[in-house]
């Protein structure tokens, strides 16, 4: 658990650091996914080309390679030198990209499914740059071909051994090697987009292209690379000796130096066992999950507000059913459903001004419904003193918000910053409830609940509905977002924002007054 911490702590400042020297938009931690997926791209179009200068023989094979790396440097060279750069870099992300959702706890509850889906596709990702190696059919090859026969050949699963298609030249086939071919070129390729696909299907809006900035620098880099260090092979093969040393490509073939200094079932145990491992880590370690949201479709006006900002596709919409004049209504899967509670902030009907009825929204958290919301915070900001009183609003996942109570500031945690309608701040500073709102939170890029922050922000700016009313003086809001944001940072920050509430004029009684009679219940719309 502590080293789970540890890690996470290190993953954070890396991609805090990385943000510093990159940016935002050029920070590969916060896009290591969608960099996984266009280094394939790289690997495709590249691909393609040197399939057109290749021979499909063992015995035009090396020569093609050579004629494409040497003769044709400055095209075949280099779509060589890009597709195994590329391929090498998708091992690299794909690796992190793992690492970072294992340590944020990203595996398990309704993840299961984009997680055991990324297992399959590493035992997809190294056959296919392993094949690849193979088709070259230089000294390198030669020793991927008789190790990994030597490997397979522990599985009952030939009748023949493998290994003995690569006892002397005559011995192998060109069926054989056609057949390598095949699966590298075609097959394994097929089945990864299928798998890419499968593995965001369950959430909304995957992010699949990385940012322009970081894709132009990625590919700069490959260029640069593939210009300074061209991909070569190393010597044709020589079935009647053993080869002797070559140089590995550590990303792809990491394991193969093992492969004679272990047994070949130890070999496959270190490959199992993990494997096993992660499958199984969902569920022995499955999450607390949170009952999922419900829908009052006497309260639902079919918008599609919570539809359009679910980050796990866990809202439907479906003709009406209960004979009210809306098109649509909406439904929650319970199975892909989070309790992140975006969707309730969302709501039109997310209102605290009603008071005639009981505050029941289109939809709902049964752990921590609406009503339980308005009720903490007028508790919590009753015992607030002092003239800068602030509620804090802050996400479960973000910094941690008790350190930061005091004698004038409140805290409020949801589950997700995105809960938060944005009526809420109105409510709050327009009753003068408090003099101020401090929102906090993950980081923008990776929240934990994938679009919490962006869509409170496009809600603050009014760029995204339901959006925050004109009328509340936006100098009364402040905001940090940051996970590892260091406590000495916050405190400072709501220290210097109070400071800011305590130079501002007082709210006028005319806007609140204003507040008071736009605050009438509205059972669709706000
Ligand atoms: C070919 C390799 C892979 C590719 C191309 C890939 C790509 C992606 C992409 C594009 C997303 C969506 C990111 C977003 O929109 O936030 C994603 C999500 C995810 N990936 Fe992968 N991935 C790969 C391998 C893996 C592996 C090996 C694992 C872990 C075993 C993994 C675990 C996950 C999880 C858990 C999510 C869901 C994150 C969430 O719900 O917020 N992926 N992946
Ligand atoms: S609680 Fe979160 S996951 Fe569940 S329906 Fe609402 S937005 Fe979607
Ligand atoms: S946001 Fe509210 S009103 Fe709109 S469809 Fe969803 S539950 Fe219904």
């Amino acid at each position: 658990m502590k080293l789970l911490s540890l890690g996470k702590d290190a993953f954070q400042y890396m991609e805090k650091g990385f943000g510093a020297i990159f940016g935002t938009q050029g920070n590969p931690f916060h896009y290591l996914g969608a960099l996984t997926i266009f280094f394939f791209w790289v690997v495709l179009v590249s691909g393609i080309y040197v399939f057109i200068l290749f021979e499909t023989s063992i015995f035009g094979a090396f020569d093609s390679v050579e004629y494409m790396t040497h003769e044709q440097w400055y095209l075949g060279g280099v779509m060589r030198s890009l597709h195994r750069y590329a391929s090498d870099g998708a091992i690299i992300t794909l690796l992190i990209h793992l690492m970072g959702e294992l340590l944020r706890g990203r595996f398990s509850g309704v993840r299961w499914y984009s997680w055991l889906s990324g297992i399959l596709l590493i035992w997809m990702v190294f056959p296919l740059g392993i094949t690849g190696y193979w088709l070259v059919w230089d000294q390198l090859a030669q020793y991927i071909a008789v190790t990994s026969s030597e490997l397979l050949d522990w599985l009952p699963i030939f009748i023949e051994p493998m290994v003995r298609n690569f006892i002397s030249e005559e011995s192998i086939s060109d069926r054989f090697f056609t057949l390598m071919a095949f699966i590298h070129v075609l097959g394994l390729p097929l089945f990864l987009v299928f798998a890419i696909w499968f593995h965001v299907l369950r959430i909304s809006r995957p992010i699949v292209n990385p940012p322009r900035a970081l894709a132009i620098g990625t590919m700069a880099m490959l260029l640069i690379l593939s210009f300074i260090k061209p991909a070569v092979s190393q010597g044709p093969t020589d079935l009647s000796k053993v080869t002797g040393e070559v140089g590995l490509d550590w990303f792809y073939l990491m394991v193969y130096p093992l492969i004679g200094d272990w047994s070949m079932g130890a070999v496959w145990a270190l490959l199992f066992i993990p494997t096993v491992f992660f499958c199984l880590l969902p569920f022995i370690w499955p999450v607390k999950k949170p009952a999922a949201a419900v829908i009052s479709l006497d309260n639902c006006n079919g918008c599609t507000r919570c539809f359009e900002d679910c980050p796990y596709a866990a809202v439907v919409m479906q003709p009406r059913t209960d004979g009210l004049k809306f098109k649509e209504e909406a439904i929650v899967d319970p199975t892909l459903c989070t309790g992140c509670g975006i969707c309730v902030g969302a709501c039109p009907t997310s209102t605290p001004y009603r008071q005639r009825s009981e505050l029941i929204p289109g939809i709902d958290l049964p752990d921590l419904p609406l009503s339980k919301l308005r009720e903490d915070l007028l508790k919590e900001t009753e015992k607030l003193k002092g003239e800068d009183r602030v509620v804090v609003f802050g996400c479960e996942h973000g910094p941690e918000l008790n350190r930061l109570k005091s004698e004038g500031v409140g805290i409020i945690k949801l589950p997700c910053i995105a809960m938060l309608p944005p009526s809420f701040i109105d409510y709050v500073i327009g009753r003068h409830h408090a003099e101020g709102v401090f929102l906090t939170g993950c980081s923008k890029e990776s929240c934990f609940h994938r679009f919490g922050v962006t869509w409170m922000e496009e809600r603050l700016a009014g760029e995204r509905d339901p959006y925050l009313r004109k009328r509340v003086p936006i100098e009364r809001i402040a905001k940090c977002w940051g996970e590892k944001t260091p406590k000495k940072e916050l405190d400072k920050a709501i220290q210097d924002f109070r400071e800011t509430l305590h130079s501002l004029e007082p709210i006028k009684t005319g806007v609140r007054k204003a507040l008071h009679s736009h605050g009438k219940e509205t059972k669709h719309g706000d």
